[in-house]
């Protein structure tokens, strides 16, 4: 396993395996048995950055999530884990009542929901302090003072190590952070977008925001990042869930002319190294001039060690460059 540094104060910042884990599905759509060895083979590759979110997997059940946090909450307490293991959760975007989503009727990001949505992740999880906390969409019902102050709260108050944000454009992101320097309270050190080595058309609705929201890396925010050494980008979805290996599954999004010219020099590249397309496009992500971590999910041990194989794969200037180029 390789390891990476995550947010810049001392007394917050977390050496991280520079491939995260996905638990989103655990507790719900993965079953307990399967997710216990999921999260024990990860580990025992080194890995120690998992993500889950307050709200995970709503839609599995039409309820308002959790099952992901308590699962996680349950597989600490019986593996006795503590504090090597990077939990990163999210708030923001649970829906307010079963059969609700976050589009219609998300919690939002009001100081009152930060401290008790904190809480109740905090209980699920077993932890006395979140590693990591995200806001996981944007709240335009909120002024983004309210915001940035109740998260600094938690940090000041100990109960949230790192703060991150997701899903939001780049102005927010800036504005938030400019807020909180300017009263001298921490802000958003890591950015979670989806990010994989395909491209998105912008005049199609993303799949997962379909009002037209920022889910995407897209290159104002990979600007954003080269302009602040001190941000780290966790890519979520890098294997656009298993689309690289069942095209089936490609969003509408991706169906344009540079996707095959992509997918080309992903197959070429990958026929070169002896490796898979998925592992190319981790291994891209991972060792780019960005500091870019992908966030993967599986639901096999065969996927996981996939994917984890990819983490020794140096892929040479010259395959990068044609890798970057391709459009
Ligand atoms: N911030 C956000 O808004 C946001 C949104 C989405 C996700 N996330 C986070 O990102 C994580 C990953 O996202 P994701 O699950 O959407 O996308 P992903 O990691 O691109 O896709 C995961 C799926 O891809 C397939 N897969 C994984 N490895 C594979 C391999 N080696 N070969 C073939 N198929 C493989 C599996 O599908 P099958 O199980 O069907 O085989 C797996 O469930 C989530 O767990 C969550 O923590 C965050």
């Amino acid at each position: 396993m390789k390891y990476r540094t995550i947010g810049t104060d001392p007394t917050t910042r977390r050496e991280v395996s520079v491939l995260a884990l996905g638990a989103m599905l655990f507790g719900s759509v993965t079953d307990e048995a399967t997710s216990f060895a999921l999260l024990d083979h990860y580990v025992e590759a080194g890995g120690n950055f998992i993500d889950t979110s307050d709200n995970y997997a709503f839609w599995a059940d039409g309820g308002q999530g959790g099952q992901s946090e308590e699962l996680l909450g349950r597989w600490r307490r019986s593996r006795g884990i503590g504090d090597e293991i990077v939990i990163a959760t999210k708030l923001g975007a649970r829906p307010l009542a079963p059969g609700t989503s976050y589009t219609d009727n998300p919690e939002g990001l009001s100081a009152k929901v930060i401290r008790e949505s904190a809480e109740r992740s905090r209980e699920r999880l077993g932890l006395e302090k979140l590693d990591l906390l995200y806001a996981h969409i944007e709240d335009h019902t909120v002024p983004l003072q309210e915001t940035v102050e109740a998260f600094a709260a938690l940090a000041a108050d100990g109960t949230v190590g790192l703060l991150g944000v997701s899903n939001h454009a780049v102005w927010r992101v800036e504005r938030a952070r400019a807020l909180a320097a300017a009263a001298g309270l921490p802000g958003y050190e890591v950015l979670q977008y989806a990010h994989t080595h395909l491209r998105p058309r912008s005049d199609v609705p993303d799949a997962l925001f379909p009002d037209g929201s920022l889910g995407h890396a897209g290159p104002d925010l990979l600007g954003y990042l080269r302009a602040e050494p001190g941000l780290t980008l966790v890519a979520y979805s890098p294997l656009l869930k298993g689309a690289y290996t069942r095209p089936e599954r490609l969003p509408a999004d991706f169906d344009h002319p540079g996707t095959p010219a992509r997918l080309a020099v992903l197959r070429d590249v990958a026929r070169e190294a002896g490796a898979t397309v998925n592992q190319v496009v981790l291994a891209w992500q991972i060792g780019g001039e960005l500091p870019v971590l992908p966030l993967a999910g599986v639901s096999s041990v065969a996927q996981l060690d996939e994917n984890l194989a990819a983490v020794d794969l140096e892929l040479s200037p010259e395959q990068r460059a044609r890798l970057d180029a391709a459009h």
